[in-house]
């Protein structure tokens, strides 16, 4: 048997570099300080990390709201500069909190942004806020990085409704999983100092005792980079962090998917239901001529926003800059881009006629109060449970139908069951809404 293949794991074949570090006692711990220094980057990027979590967004709205709304807003120049991506073009986010903590003490202190920026907004003093504290500010970037996000969403057809989803909840709570992660680090660190204690201990106990040359060989060689990174526990260790790394990232996709409920994009124009169907009561089929007839609720085109706006070219909140837009898309005879906000996958079959004509069902059940929204949002989740669940609880609507009325009467006496559900007319059979 081989003298050295009781230290193979703890110390692998020699190198033939000179042995440097021979007896030292803590050669083992050479790179324990590049691990604590990870370590501690890892922390300090995170403080300077803007969250993602609802509640800090939620804050830094309120935050935003009360203190710096103002002068300015997310995706346009109010008084001060629009603040999408401010996070990217300002120096650094230290740069971000001091200027807003005393913005006239960083331009006066010369900083080259900050006097440009200065300068190109007219030197409008900013409000200094030294009260608001460090996290708050973060919160206040989280809502704009968040609101930023939101608007920039493209229009989309897409069929895979996961990889837009906008509004809440599209992320784990990734502070359990950074500190799991800070918690097996630290244990891994425990790990290796007891491993460099045994080592060393055992290199001394081993010096008093008759070695023979090779096993001297085996017992002192050094340790160094090459040794360490073509260690099991090397490799071990890196794919550990690979594997726990790429684990959060699928668990943070699957979370998004398929989950579109609050979404609410910016449109082309500003076009207000609190306004059309909420103040001045137009009927909602007015203008979604689809809903009746067909499968498609429909948009209206142009054509039926001009009905009215032929007259009307001044609006109370926004004046006459976005009916201009109405007219200038009627002149040049191109339809406006709205961005769709409900979208079920091609898998999935609905129709809107079955539901409001037949089924007598409100929009409002399934799209929410929309004549108070001045932005239209996604109310329902739009889920295949969401469907089931009303399709098990919703009477089916017999009134004025001689044939529906049979079917309630004889479904009745055979079932001995109360009022006829969907689920009864075949509401979950899979191929009423799979084609
Ligand atoms: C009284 C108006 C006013 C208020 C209130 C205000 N700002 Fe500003 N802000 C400005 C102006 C003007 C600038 C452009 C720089 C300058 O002229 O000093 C600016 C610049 C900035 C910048 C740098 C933008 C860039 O493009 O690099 C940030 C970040 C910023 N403000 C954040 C905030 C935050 C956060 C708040 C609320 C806590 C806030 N501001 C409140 C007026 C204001
Ligand atoms: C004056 C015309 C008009 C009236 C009246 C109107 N809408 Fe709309 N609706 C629009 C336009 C234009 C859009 C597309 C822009 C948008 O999303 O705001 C739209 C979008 C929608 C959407 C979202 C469509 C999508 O992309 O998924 C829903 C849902 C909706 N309307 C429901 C209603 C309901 C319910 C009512 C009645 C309470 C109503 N609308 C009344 C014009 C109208
Ligand atoms: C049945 C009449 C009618 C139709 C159809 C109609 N509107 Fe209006 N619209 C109005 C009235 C009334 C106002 C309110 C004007 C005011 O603010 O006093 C208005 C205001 C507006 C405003 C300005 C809101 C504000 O407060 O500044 C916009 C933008 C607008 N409409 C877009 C549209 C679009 C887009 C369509 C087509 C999808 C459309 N409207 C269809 C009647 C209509
Ligand atoms: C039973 C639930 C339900 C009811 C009731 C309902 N809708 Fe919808 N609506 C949906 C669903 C689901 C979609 C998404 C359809 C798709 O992507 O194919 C949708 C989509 C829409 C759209 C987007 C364009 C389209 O047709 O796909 C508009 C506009 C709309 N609905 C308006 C209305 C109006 C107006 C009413 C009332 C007259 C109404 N809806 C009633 C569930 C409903
Ligand atoms: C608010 C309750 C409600 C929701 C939500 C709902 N439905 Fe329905 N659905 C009904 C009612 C009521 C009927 C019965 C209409 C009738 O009388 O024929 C119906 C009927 C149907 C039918 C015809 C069933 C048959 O046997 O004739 C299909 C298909 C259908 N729904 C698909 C869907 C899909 C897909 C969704 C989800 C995207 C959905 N429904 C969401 C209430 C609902
Ligand atoms: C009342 C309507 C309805 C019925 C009945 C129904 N589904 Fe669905 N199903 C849907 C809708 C809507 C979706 C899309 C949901 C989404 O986008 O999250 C869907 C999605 C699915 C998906 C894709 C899931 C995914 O993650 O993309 C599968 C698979 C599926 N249904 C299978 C079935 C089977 C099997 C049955 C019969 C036992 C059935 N469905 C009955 C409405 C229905």
């Amino acid at each position: 048997m081989p003298s050295d293949s009781r230290f193979v794991p703890l110390v692998l074949k020699t190198d033939t570099e000179p042995n440097m570090n021979r007896n030292s006692l803590f050669s083992a711990c050479k790179f324990l300080p590049l691990v604590v220094v990870f370590f501690l980057t890892t922390l300090a990027s995170q403080a300077q990390e803007i969250s993602k979590e609802p509640a800090a967004i939620s804050a830094g709205k309120a935050l935003f709201n009360a203190n710096c709304k103002t002068c300015h807003a997310v995706n346009k120049k109010v008084v001060g500069p629009a603040l999408a991506g401010v996070t990217d073009r300002a120096p650094s986010i230290q740069w971000i909190k001091d200027f807003v903590h005393n913005s006239a003490k960083v331009i006066a202190g010369g900083d080259a942004y900050a006097v440009k920026l200065y300068a190109d907004n007219n030197k409008t003093q900013m409000t200094a806020f030294t009260s608001l504290k460090d996290e708050e500010i973060m919160n206040v970037l989280a809502y704009i990085v968040d609101e930023a996000n939101k608007e920039t969403i493209a229009p989309t057809t897409a069929a895979v409704p996961g990889a837009t989803a906008g509004g809440g909840g599209d992320s784990v709570p990734s502070s359990y999983l950074n500190l799991i992660l800070i918690g097996m680090l630290l244990i891994l660190i425990l790990l290796i100092v007891i491993l460099a204690f045994m080592v060393s201990s055992m290199k001394r106990f081993l010096e008093n005792k008759q070695l023979t040359e090779e096993d001297r060989e085996v017992v002192f060689s050094p340790i160094n980079v090459g040794t360490i990174t073509r260690s099991n526990g090397f490799i071990f260790l890196v794919t550990f962090i690979v594997a726990a790394l790429g684990f959060k990232a699928v668990i943070n996709g699957l979370y998004g998917i398929g989950v579109q409920q609050g979404y609410a994009p910016k449109q082309p124009i500003a076009f207000s239901h609190k306004i059309h169907a909420g103040q001045y009561e137009i009927d909602c089929k007015y203008c979604h001529t689809g809903v009746m007839k067909g499968k498609s609720a429909t948009i209206p085109t142009v054509n039926i926003c001009m009905n009215c706006h032929n007259q009307i070219r001044t609006g109370t909140t926004t004046g006459d800059g976005e009916i201009a837009k109405i007219v200038a898309a009627w002149d040049n005879k191109k339809p406006i881009e709205w961005v769709r906000i409900h979208n079920l996958p091609d898998l999935a079959y609905f129709n809107h006629a079955q539901h409001v004509n037949v089924g007598g069902q409100e929009c409002q059940t399934c799209h929410g109060p929309i004549e108070t929204m001045d932005v239209v949002r996604q109310h329902s989740l739009l889920t295949m449970g969401w469907c089931i669940d009303c399709h098990r609880k919703t009477d089916v609507n017999s009134k004025g139908s001689a044939y529906y009325d049979k079917l309630v009467e004889f479904h009745a006496k055979e079932k001995g069951k109360g009022p006829m559900k969907v689920e009864d007319i075949g509401g979950l059979e899979c191929s009423k809404c799979h084609y």
